[in-house]
């Protein structure tokens, strides 16, 4: 739970897919990182939440995930997408994944979550979808 709300501090919004969603955890002599990814139709397999403990973030263990999601779905979807906020962090580490921008939500920030939302002092606003081919 802890490392869901590190990348989704709302609870309500994990219930919107927690339900429908796969849950991989990266166990490394204990547990180090993990995701959530959904389908969404049309052969595109979305990441709803990925999060590293925090004592363990910048030693790979986030692009160990990702590159599983791509070689175990590979056969089965055509696309890997992922929406986050306008923060360079994220979108750095998605860029370094293997991601480009794909499409741009609109407000989805201010118009879901029922408080600001700031990540490295940034509001957050609009959803920023990323893909890669599978
Ligand atoms: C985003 C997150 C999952 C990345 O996981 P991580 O295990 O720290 O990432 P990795 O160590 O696997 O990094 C993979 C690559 O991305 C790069 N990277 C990681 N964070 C980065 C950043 N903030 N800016 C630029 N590049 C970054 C790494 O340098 C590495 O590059 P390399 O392959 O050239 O060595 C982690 O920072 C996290 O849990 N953040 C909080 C939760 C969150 O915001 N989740 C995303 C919600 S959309």
């Amino acid at each position: 739970m802890e490392l869901l709300f590190l990348a989704d501090e709302q609870e309500d919004m994990i219930d919107k897919y927690i339900n429908r969603g796969m849950m991989f955890i990266l166990d490394d002599n204990g547990i180090k990182a993990e995701c959530v990814v959904t389908d969404e139709g049309n052969g595109i397999l979305e990441i709803k939440n990925i999060a590293t403990n925090p004592k363990f973030q910048g030693i790979g263990y986030g692009k160990i995930l990702i590159n599983f999601l791509a070689t175990k779905y590979k056969n089965q979807f055509f696309t890997l997408q992922v929406g986050t906020g306008e923060s360079s962090a994220t979108i750095g580490f998605y860029v370094k994944c293997g991601f480009s921008r794909s499409h741009i939500i609109k407000n989805f920030f201010t118009d879901n979550y029922d408080h600001l939302i700031y990540e490295d002092g940034i509001q957050l606003v609009d959803m920023i979808y990323l893909h890669r081919a599978l």
